[in-house]
């Protein structure tokens, strides 16, 4: 794998990344998380689009591994002036970096990036950390990662998520989580049901490698390995989706009582961020079947590995 844009994998390549990451997990519980592994090589976080996690994880990860890390943003780079997004790529890649980490608001941004960069310097990686409402795959591997070690605890290593029962609800059409997990969960042998409101499924989602539906109440009566809350984006919806808050609650949200009715050992995950009191109830989002904060943990541990994997182009030892 050259660059890393989508999260349709190979199933040997993604359980081959999940457990490297679970070397780079072990970082964590050192005093001293340095690894000399990326030591001369330089990541740019070219981030043309707001982020809290994916762009902290990815900074640490670069740093864990040694790597110099750049961070330029949209907001107060030279795109503020004109400049298109070829000749930003272009121009960050004349400096000599080993890897670009790019989140952008347009849908094939990063394709576009490793194209452009493939032809004239073809030695730099890229990794699509949110593109649009299109994929977000490093998401899709952090959520993969957390899950397999909350299911499988010491023996993950080696496994996919074979007949594991996962439901993804909310805002699936304007969600890049749920297409990169739409491709990657099954390809790891999971059970993948997509629930929301009908006018958030997607056009052609019915031809997803998936069960899709809009009754969350039906799909909760049903045994659920673990339950994906996703955010409902209502900075990329144009439009009425939903006819009020309210009625989006009383159909989709998790709310108290619809935990209360989840079997007590149902993952409950959100990529975040969190709308809280919308589509997940505070308790649900906080209590011990919650493992939100294990997937922002887990992002740092992926993403290391995904860096490694990519820059280093080798398996870590
Ligand atoms: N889950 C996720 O991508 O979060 P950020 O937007 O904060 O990076």
């Amino acid at each position: 794998m050259k660059h890393l844009l989508t999260g349709a994998l190979r199933r040997e390549d993604a359980i081959s990344l999940l457990d490297a990451a679970e070397d780079m997990h072990e970082v964590q519980d050192r005093q001293l998380k340095k690894l000399p592994a990326l030591r001369g090589r330089t990541v740019v976080n070219a981030f043309f689009e707001n982020s809290t996690r994916t762009r902290s994880s990815f900074e640490i990860a670069g740093k864990w591994l040694s790597a110099d890390v750049i961070n330029v943003s949209g907001s107060a780079s030279s795109v503020k002036k004109g400049e298109s997004l070829r000749d930003t790529v272009l121009t960050l890649a004349a400096m000599g970096i080993d890897g670009i980490v790019m989140r952008h608001g347009d849908s094939g941004a990063a394709q576009l990036a490793a194209d452009w960069l493939d032809v004239s310097f073809p030695s730099v990686r890229v990794i699509n950390a949110g593109d649009g409402a299109h994929e977000h795959p490093t998401q899709a591997l952090l959520d993969a990662f957390a899950l397999r070690r909350r299911l499988f605890g010491a023996q993950s290593r080696g496994r996919g998520l074979d007949g594991v029962r996962i439901a993804i609800a909310g805002d699936i059409a304007h969600s890049r989580v749920a297409r990169s997990n739409a491709l990657l969960l099954p390809a790891l042998g999971a059970e993948v049901t997509f629930v929301g409101p009908p006018t958030l499924l997607p056009p052609g989602a019915d031809t997803w490698n998936t069960t899709v539906t809009t009754d969350f109440d039906a799909v909760l009566q049903q045994p659920l390995d673990a339950l994906m809350m996703l955010r409902v984006q209502l900075e990329r919806q144009r439009g009425a989706f939903v006819p009020s808050v309210g009625e989006y609650i009383v159909g989709w949200s998790l709310t108290d009582e619809r935990r209360a009715k989840l079997d007590d050992d149902t993952v409950i995950m959100h990529p975040g961020p969190m709308n809280r009191g919308l589509e997940i109830s505070s308790r649900a989002a906080e209590g011990l079947q919650s493992a939100v904060l294990e997937q922002v943990t887990s992002g740092v541990s992926l993403r290391m590995a995904v860096l490694y994997s990519l820059i280093a182009g080798e398996e870590p030892q």
